[in-house]
């Protein structure tokens, strides 16, 4: 058996990490020859619901869970971390705009950016669930200087495999014959759904669907389909949020498949024209535990007007927490 490893959730007690954990403790994320410490984060008045968290925890008797750590204190939460999952963050509470919202998770980000810089290991690898999660990936990076930046992330997986099953359904098949899907951007309402590089049974997916559908309902579904879960549930995405965490960090630690790739929110270094230094999703292969942006990909008209619309409010959200940025 492998040593264990010490995977940092923050937010532990809410929603999202509520089918996280569970899954996180059972091997799905890394492997099932792979023992975890489960280091999990709260405010103070969540801690004694997180307590009942990790009593379930135990009461799986889960043979990969080394160790659960309970804590409201990042830097015993992070403390020699190899992954963290940022899932915690302020919500959008009445009347808060969104520069509010920026502001409030703002001052949690950077306070977890900084512990992360002081105790996590220095190979951490970083996913940013919770919301604005790439303006939040961003503020956690810029305050851990010892950190390499490509180890910040944030999680546009979730929008990544929106559009495998959408497009899966339009065209009669299944998310297996889906490949080369890709979202560039904020994981946002102007997100870019790019079926132009997408394939279904390996043929180019713009020859199985309409123009019209393409722009008229695929795109405005996958951007807005955050929105129409609540609106049906009630509650915001919980279970497909978890899952798609589960799929980023697997493939970041384990390796994309052959031949495919995934999105995921990572720091530009100006490919395709993008600002260097936003969190910008972007296709990307993974191999021994380190990504790569997918170079040499044709970018229409189309595309780059939608790229540039997303890569613009990545921009203005940068700007609206500058002052806090160091
Ligand atoms: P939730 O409200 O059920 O849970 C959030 C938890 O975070 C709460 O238990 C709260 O006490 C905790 N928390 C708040 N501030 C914290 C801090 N400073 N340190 C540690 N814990 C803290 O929310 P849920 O449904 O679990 O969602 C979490 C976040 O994920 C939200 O921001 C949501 O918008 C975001 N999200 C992101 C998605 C994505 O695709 N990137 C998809 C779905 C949700």
């Amino acid at each position: 058996m492998k040593a264990p490893v010490r995977v940092a959730v923050t937010g532990a007690a809410g929603q999202i990490s509520y089918s996280l954990l569970f899954r996180i403790a059972s091997g799905e994320m890394l492997g099932k020859d792979q023992p975890v410490i489960l280091q999990l984060l709260e405010i103070t008045p969540a801690l004694e619901a997180l307590k009942g968290v990790a009593m379930e925890l135990e009461d799986c008797a889960f043979p990969l869970l080394a160790g659960i750590v309970q804590s409201d204190d990042a830097t015993v939460a992070f403390k020699d971390a190899d992954y963290a999952l940022l899932v915690g963050a302020r919500p959008r509470g009445p009347g808060m705009e969104r520069k509010d919202l920026l502001e409030a998770n703002a001052a949690i980000f950077s306070a977890q950016g900084k512990a992360l810089n002081d105790v996590a290991s220095r190979d951490v690898k970083v996913l940013v669930v919770g919301n604005p999660a790439n303006t939040n990936a961003l503020i956690a990076q810029r305050n851990a200087p010892a950190l390499d930046p490509r180890n910040f992330t944030a999680m546009t997986r979730l929008d990544h495999n929106r559009a495998l099953s959408q497009l899966a359904n339009k065209t009669d098949s299944t998310v297996n014959d889906v490949t080369h899907m890709t979202i560039w951007g904020n994981h946002s309402s102007t997100q870019y759904p790019d079926l132009y590089q997408a394939k279904v049974s390996g043929e180019a997916a713009m020859e199985k669907v309409e123009q019209d559908w393409y722009e008229n309902d695929f795109i405005p579904t996958v951007q807005q389909r955050g929105a129409a879960i609540i609106k049906a549930r009630g509650a915001s995405s919980a279970a497909s949020a978890a899952n798609a965490a589960i799929d980023h960090m697997r493939d970041w630690a384990l390796g994309t498949a052959e031949g495919d790739w995934v999105s995921m929110g990572i720091y530009s270094d100006g490919s395709y024209g993008i600002q260097e230094g936003l969190i910008y999703s972007y296709p990307c292969t993974c191999k021994n535990g380190d990504w790569e942006i997918v170079q040499g990909l044709e970018i229409n008209d189309f595309s780059r007007g939608k790229m540039a619309a997303t890569e613009q409010e990545l921009a203005e959200e940068r700007d609206a927490v500058a002052h806090l940025l160091p």
